[in-house]
C-alpha cells in the first residue's frame, strides 16, 4: 500500500478508537492517510490524535474558517485511491445509500468515486433494523466494500452483531479495495519462531543462535496474503508482528504445548523454530556456585515437536533443516522422517545464510521428489516466495486429487 492516498473517515462511534490503529498501520505500510471526521465522531477521539498519526490536518468542517481555494472534498475526489470508513455508523449508512450530502462526511462520500470500503459498528438492533440493512444492500449493489460486523459483546454489554471488524479484517478489505490478491483469505497460518530457552539453574540456560527473523518474516508475508496467522515465538530482539496472534513462549516443552492446542484448526505450519534436541535433566532451583565444581551436565532429550502433532493436524506441515554438511540427505532424511510435506534447507556455515543473518539461501524438497532452490535473498523476499512455493505445489495437488 506504499504511496497510496487513502482517506479515512471516522463517523461517531464508541469504536472510533480503533480507527486510530487503522491509520497507525496503514501509515506503517507507507501510505499516505488523510482523516476526515464527523461531529459526532470528535465527541468519542480528538482531532489532535489523528493529526499526530497521519502528520497531517484533520478535515471536520465543510465550510472551514479559513478555507482553501478550492473546496476541499472537491480536491480529493481527484486526488485520493481509496476511502475506507471506520467505523461506520448506521446514520452514515443510510444517509450515502439514499444519497443525503448535509455534512463534511456525506458530501464527500457522495462525490468521490473511488473504491470505499465501510467499517460498520453499531448497536445490534442498529444493524439489524430494516432501514440499515436496506442500506448496506443498497450500496453493495452500488459496488462498495461494507464489511459485516463481529458478534460478540458490545460496548453496551449486549451480546450481538455489531462490533467492529477485527482490525487484520479491515486491513484485507483494504487490500481488497486494491486488488491486492489474498490466496490465503480464511485460511489459518500457524508459524514457530525464534530459540527455545532451557534452564540449567535460575540464571543460567541452553539456547541457540536463531533470532527468529525468517519465521517472522513468514507471519508477515502469510497476513499481508489474507491468512489468519498465529505466530509461536521463543524470546527473540524482535517487535511483535502487527495483525498477528503472538504466543511467547520459552521452553520446548511450551513451544510444544501451544502447537499442539493449534495445530488442529491450522491449514498451513510453519515449523521455523530452532528447538533444543536435548534439555538439563534436572534444572536446578538455586543458583549454582562455582564451590559446587559442577563439570557436567546430565540432558535429557527434549520433545520432538514436529513428531508429537503427527496425525494431528490437516495442515500442510513446512519443516525447516539447518544443517552444516550433507544437506540435501538430511533434508531428504527429514521429510521421510518427520511426516511433513515439504523440508527447507539452509545452511548455518554459508555467509549471508542461515541464523541471525538479514538474508537467507535455501532449498525447498517435497513429497513428490520437487526441488527448488531460492537464491540468496531478503528474508522477507524468501518468505514471499517460500509461501508462493508452498501455495503453487499445494493447489496442484488439490487439482490433482
Ligand atoms: N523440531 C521440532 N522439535 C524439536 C526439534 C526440532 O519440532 N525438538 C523441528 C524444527 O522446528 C524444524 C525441524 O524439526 O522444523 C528440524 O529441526 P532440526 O533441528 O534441523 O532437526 P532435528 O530433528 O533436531 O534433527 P537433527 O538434530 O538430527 O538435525
Amino acid at each position: 500500500m506504499k504511496n497510496k492516498n487513502i482517506l479515512i473517515i471516522v463517523t461517531g462511534s464508541i469504536a472510533a478508537y480503533k480507527a486510530c490503529e487503522v491509520v497507525r498501520l496503514l501509515r506503517k505500510e507507507g501510505a499516505q492517510v488523510q482523516v476526515m471526521m464527523s461531529r459526532a465522531a470528535q465527541e468519542f477521539v480528538g482531532k489532535a490524535t489523528f493529526a499526530a498519526l497521519t502528520n497531517n490536518e484533520v478535515i471536520t468542517e465543510i465550510f472551514p474558517d479559513t478555507p482553501k481555494a478550492g473546496l476541499e472534498h472537491i480536491e480529493m475526489a481527484i486526488d485520493l485511491d481509496a476511502i475506507v470508513v471506520v467505523p461506520a455508523t448506521a446514520n452514515t449508512l443510510c444517509k450515502v445509500a439514499n444519497g443525503v450530502a448535509d455534512d463534511i462526511v456525506s458530501t464527500t462520500l457522495s462525490v468521490c468515486e473511488q473504491p470505499t470500503l465501510f467499517a460498520p459498528a453499531m448497536n445490534f438492533r442498529m444493524w439489524q433494523n430494516q432501514a440499515s440493512m436496506d442500506a448496506v444492500e443498497k450500496l453493495r449493489n452500488r459496488g462498495f466494500l461494507i464489511l459485516d460486523p463481529e458478534e460478540g459483546k458490545l460496548a453496551s454489554l449486549h451480546e450481538g452483531e455489531g462490533r467492529l471488524p477485527e482490525i487484520k479484517d479491515i486491513m484485507n478489505g483494504i487490500r481488497t479495495l486494491f486488488e491486492i490478491p489474498l490466496p490465503l483469505k480464511g485460511k489459518k497460518v500457524l508459524v514457530t519462531a525464534g530459540p527455545t530457552r532451557e534452564a540449567i539453574d535460575p540464571v543460567r540456560f541452553i539456547s541457540n543462535r536463531s533470532s527468529g527473523k525468517m519465521g517472522y518474516a513468514i507471519a508477515k508475508s502469510a497476513r499481508d496474503l489474507g491468512a489468519a496467522v498465529t505466530l509461536i515465538t521463543g524470546p527473540t530482539a524482535l517487535a511483535d508482528v502487527a495483525e498477528v496472534s503472538m504466543i511467547k513462549v520459552e521452553t520446548a516443552e511450551t513451544m510444544a504445548e501451544e502447537v499442539q492446542n493449534h495445530c488442529p484448526s491450522a491449514d498451513y505450519l510453519f515449523m521455523t523454530a530452532a528447538v533444543a534436541d536435548y534439555i538439563p535433566a534436572k534444572p536446578s532451583s538455586e543458583k549454582l556456585k562455582r564451590s559446587d565444581k559442577a563439570d557436567s551436565l546430565k540432558l535429557k532429550p527434549a520433545v520432538d515437536i514436529l513428531k508429537s502433532i503427527k496425525g494431528k493436524t490437516k495442515g500442510m506441515t513446512i519443516s525447516f533443516a539447518l544443517e552444516t554438511s550433507n544437506g540435501e540427505e538430511e533434508a531428504m532424511r527429514k521429510l521421510s522422517q518427520k511426516g511433513v510435506d515439504f523440508v527447507v534447507l539452509n545452511y548455518a556455515n554459508e555467509p549471508g545464510s542461515g541464523f541471525d543473518s538479514e538474508t537467507n539461501r535455501v532449498v525447498i524438497f517435497d513429497t513428490a521428489g520437487n526441488k527448488k532452490e531460492l537464491k540468496k535473498d531478503r528474508k522477507d523476499r524468501i518468505a514471499n516466495q517460500l509461501i508462493d512455493f508452498v501455495l503453487n505445489k499445494t493447489s496442484k495437488k488439490t487439482q490433482a486429487v
